[in-house]
């Protein structure tokens, strides 16, 4: 079966909403797709791995002209990928060399909040730096780190402090799938930005409250990107990493292609489809076979009807090997029957948006759950079909399943774990969510300016051998 919708509701996609900016094709060169390098241990012994992490600020030849003053970790914009293999005590020492407060946000990964997990509670002042370290038990997934200092994520983000964290298991790495990074395991970080004067980003000019767009479609850091082609297979792990906008993916010709993997896992089995939407934060890995074209032709990704990416197909040798029909056995934790639903009711726009009725407090929590238990979540979306719209839901800490949305099943791509979950205007999305690591954890929408504009809660995972503990946690006037 070859799926060819969104699944999404049409008339919540974002192409609606009165502050909508289109994708435009930016009149620059087609330039070679930047692929951000793997980021080099500092040092890696049999059991341990020390990884450098640097927010800063620097300048891009992303347009022909002036350079772009742009932010990026360990690089000038966005940042090198960083590779982390389960089971690994991981080292991670933070260095802060802008001139503004950060935090570096793990999102998809299951360490403890609210510190090592790097929300608002985690600040790291200009010029400091902060030592983390954690060990993964979680599946091979595409994670990623981004700024999260309350309530500057948005811009942050948006300055290009967003970076590639690879998960890796023996399972993922035993599967026939493209595995050689750079040449046919390829990200692809969607962003979307308008340049103004001599090539330069003006977020405060861009603000709109539902989420900063931009004309011009950004993909690793590139306008106008082509990817040659030498391998008849490309896994592409695509990150949409922009601050508001939800792109509609299809290649030319309606190119089928199959999609192993979501924000968190593989998906249970491959999906075949020929459309996919992805909303703020989301990951997608696909597998794109190009046996049918030859050297010489280009395939061409679209989001709606502006290309985004060209792949130039180069010769390559042919590739039969299969997907196995089963990729992940995902194990679904039991909620205690006597567990109540929890619910979560996310509600407005623009400056309205809320959660539960409230905007965030830094300093209060509004929820609890014990540790290792599964509970299920009830997240609602009150917006109406007019003009309402799409929130991506996170949360921090947790891998999740989808159970259901207004009670049907959930789409075919939502049978693995998931961190984000776009949920329709009148549509209620059920959860199952358990927390392995006690801590605070924020859940909140990923449209980032709602998020900053305090549709964000967060809740205490208790560890029933402590529970009393107090975590220090921030107030916007201790920032
Ligand atoms: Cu992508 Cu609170 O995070
Ligand atoms: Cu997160
Ligand atoms: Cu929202």
């Amino acid at each position: 079966k070859v799926y060819s919708d969104y699944f999404f509701d049409e008339p919540a996609f974002n192409t609606h909403d009165g502050g909508y900016v289109p994708l435009e094709v930016a009149a620059a060169p087609a330039r070679p797709l930047a692929i951000p390098p793997l980021l080099k241990p500092d040092k890696e012994t049999a059991t341990d791995l020390y990884y450098t992490v640097t927010a800063q600020a620097g300048e891009t030849q992303i347009l022909p002209g002036a350079k772009t003053k742009t932010w990026g970790y360990n690089a000038s914009v966005l940042g090198q990928t960083i590779v982390f293999p389960v089971g690994k005590h991981i080292h991670v020492h933070l260095q802060n060399h802008l001139k503004e407060l950060t935090t570096f946000h793990w999102h998809g990964l299951a360490v403890t909040g609210p510190y090592v997990d790097g929300g608002c509670h985690a600040p790291v002042y200009p010029g400091e730096t902060s030592d983390i370290d954690f060990t993964l038990d979680q599946p091979a997934a595409t994670t990623w780190l981004h700024a999260h200092p309350c309530p500057s994520t948005a811009e942050q983000v948006w300055h290009g402090l967003a970076t590639l964290a690879l998960v890796t298991d023996d399972h993922i790495n035993s599967l026939p799938l493209p595995h050689d990074y750079g040449v046919n395991d390829i990200p692809l970080v969607l962003q979307d930005r308008r340049f103004h004067e001599n090539n330069q980003w003006d977020y405060r000019a861009d603000y709109d409250p539902d989420g900063v767009q931009g004309p011009t479609a950004l993909i690793n850091g590139t306008v106008n990107p082509y990817f040659d082609v030498t391998t008849q297979k490309l896994r592409l792990r695509i990150l949409d990493g922009a601050n508001r906008r939800e792109w509609r993916l299809h290649f030319s010709d309606d190119l089928p292609f199959t999609q192993i993997a979501g924000d968190s896992s593989l998906l249970a089995h491959p999906v075949t489809l020929t459309h996919l939407m992805m909303t703020c934060a989301e990951r997608a890995e696909v597998i794109v076979d190009f046996k049918d074209y030859k050297e010489g032709d280009t395939v061409t990704l679209f989001s709606d009807d502006v290309p985004i990416v060209s792949f130039r197909i180069h010769v390559f040798a042919p590739d039969d090997t299969t997907l196995p029909a089963d990729l992940l056995d995902v194990q679904a934790p039991l909620p205690d029957p006597a567990m109540p639903v929890r619910k979560v009711v996310m509600s407005g726009m623009d400056e309205a948006v809320a959660i539960d009725g409230k905007k965030f407090n830094m300093q209060r929590i509004d929820a609890t759950q014990q540790m290792g238990q599964a509970q299920y979540w009830d997240v609602t979306n009150t917006n109406t079909m007019h003009g309402g719209m799409v929130h991506p839901f996170h949360v921090h800490g947790t891998q999740f399943l989808v159970v259901s949305r207004n009670g049907h099943a959930p789409y075919p791509n939502e049978t693995g774990f998931k961190d984000t979950v776009g949920v329709n205007p009148g549509e209620t999305v059920r959860l199952l969510v358990r927390f392995d690591l006690p801590g605070v954890y924020m859940y909140h929408c990923h449209i980032i300016e709602h998020e900053d504009g305090g549709m964000m809660a967060q809740i205490q995972v208790i560890d029933p051998a402590e529970p009393n503990k107090t975590y220090k946690l921030m107030d916007m006037d201790t920032l």
